[in-house]
């Protein structure tokens, strides 16, 4: 399993350009399914989930092109199967997306449930109340959501969201664009991601409006068709290499970006002390001389400030000047990084979602373990900061959702480099 090996440094400095949103691109390679003909989606970020989704649409019957620029062509024209297994789905949570594609347009689908998780138990319910509401017959069998609405079309409903859910608005949103009548979502997340496949699908012949607000109102039609679709840049990754300069004292730009998408963490980056400027798809951040001030955090859904982006602001704050709390409102259980960055010197205290942290003026390096995506992403931050060699294991989490990272933050000055893990077994051998 590959390592990276990061050494504390001097600063960040340079230019960067982010690339598509993860978790947009998902949804909208998903959104495949619901047409016979071909959706083109450009923009598509370099990543294993990304792998993951192709292997799964493949496996149901999709025929998929990408070109040299990662332009992906998906036509389901062919689809021969509506089952989505479990190996498939226990690496990768955002499986549970092709329920509602496939209910509405094949009338049945088979789903894994995606078990435990590490940040959380992350149920689906709301996923199965809503299209239940539309009128699909749910049950689970040995593991598996099983939807059949009985060879009729699922039936346009209002459908509450008893909490916000991101997916869960995404799958409902889907499967209503060919239900037969209205549906209206209440309580609608309003993330961009939610709002950039809304746009797909009006592309396709969809009728949706109010994507981006509370609630979202989707007429339905006979049948959807093709696109030509760009993913929206990925706001969590901007965020995590503004953070890596700023605890470095350094200086980016960073390309290709939609400024507005992140405007809390901007706000947030602001008050520590940094200088942020911003044009239409540009943002440049210059670090304070001297340390940055800690900032109080508290996640929640958009345009709140991001969960995605705790675990770098725990970072952040575990460097800064004073003490901050951050709470954790969106889920439980995730604060598996504050574990290894304990071991790196970070003075955190935990109670139940809210932690607080003491900051320190210098980490020190120590061997770490990725545990979820976003963690890693703050521990592979850590080491560039930290006095000496940090190893960083169990990297397959940050190839989930950051495209070349180490490359991208090398190209920033960085010292972090990518090695087999038996090249660290000989060297300590
Ligand atoms: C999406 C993002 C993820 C991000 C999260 C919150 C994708 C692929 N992933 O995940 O990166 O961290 O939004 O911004 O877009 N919940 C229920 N029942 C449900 C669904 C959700 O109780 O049926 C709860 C969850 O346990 C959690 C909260 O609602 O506490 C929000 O989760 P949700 O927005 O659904 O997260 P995801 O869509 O899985």
């Amino acid at each position: 399993m590959d390592k990276l090996i990061a050494t504390g440094g001097g600063p960040l400095q340079g230019r960067i350009r982010v690339s598509g949103a993860k978790n947009a691109a998902l949804p909208l390679m998903i959104s495949s399914l619901l047409t016979e003909e071909t959706l083109r989606i450009s923009n598509i970020p370099h990543l294993h989930d990304i792998t993951t989704t192709m292997e799964l649409l493949g496996q149901l019957g999709v025929k998929l092109q990408v070109d040299e620029k990662l332009a992906i062509e998906a036509d389901a024209s062919e689809v021969d199967s509506v089952t989505a297994p479990y190996d498939l789905v226990k690496t990768m949570r955002a499986s549970i997306l092709v329920l509602g594609p496939l209910t509405s347009r094949f009338g049945r689908a088979e789903v894994s449930l995606p078990g435990g998780c590490a940040i959380g138990s992350r149920p689906v319910n709301l996923h199965i109340k809503g299209l239940e509401a539309m009128g699909a017959e749910i049950r689970i069998e040995n593991g598996y959501i099983i939807a059949d609405t009985g060879g009729k079309r699922l039936r346009g409903a209002r459908i509450f969201m008893d909490l916000i859910s991101v997916t869960g608005t995404e799958n409902i949103m889907m499967a209503a664009t060919l239900a037969d009548g209205v549906t209206t979502i209440e309580n609608a997340a309003r993330e961009p991601e939610v709002v950039d496949l809304a746009d797909c699908l009006n592309a396709m012949g969809a009728k949706i409006s109010g994507a981006g607000g509370d609630e979202i109102v989707i007429e339905g039609v006979e049948r959807l068709h093709g696109a030509d679709h760009r993913v929206i840049p990925d706001r969590i990754e901007a965020g995590t290499f503004l953070v890596a300069a700023a605890i470095s004292g350094g200086k980016i730009r960073i390309n290709d970006v939609v400024p507005r998408h992140i405007e809390s963490v901007l706000d947030k980056l602001r008050e520590t002390g940094c200088v942020i400027e911003e044009g239409d798809n540009w943002i440049e951040l210059t670090a304070p001389v001297g340390r940055l001030r800690s900032v109080n955090i508290r996640t929640a859904p958009y345009p709140a400030f991001p969960t995605d982006m705790q675990a770098q602001f725990v970072l952040l704050n575990s460097v800064a000047d004073g003490t901050a709390t951050v709470v954790e409102t969106v889920f439980e259980n995730r604060y598996m990084h504050v574990h290894e960055l304990q071991r790196m010197g970070a003075q955190i205290e935990l109670d139940g979602n809210t932690a607080v942290i003491r900051g320190v003026r210098q980490l020190h390096a120590a061997p770490v373990m990725a545990t979820d995506l976003r963690a890693s992403a703050c521990l592979v931050l850590a080491g560039l900061v930290a006095r000496g060699e940090t190893i960083i294991d169990r990297i397959y989490h940050i190839d989930r959702g950051y495209d070349c990272i180490e490359e991208k933050l090398a190209q920033l000055g960085a010292s972090i480099r990518r090695v087999p893990g038996h090249y660290l077994e000989r060297r300590s051998a």
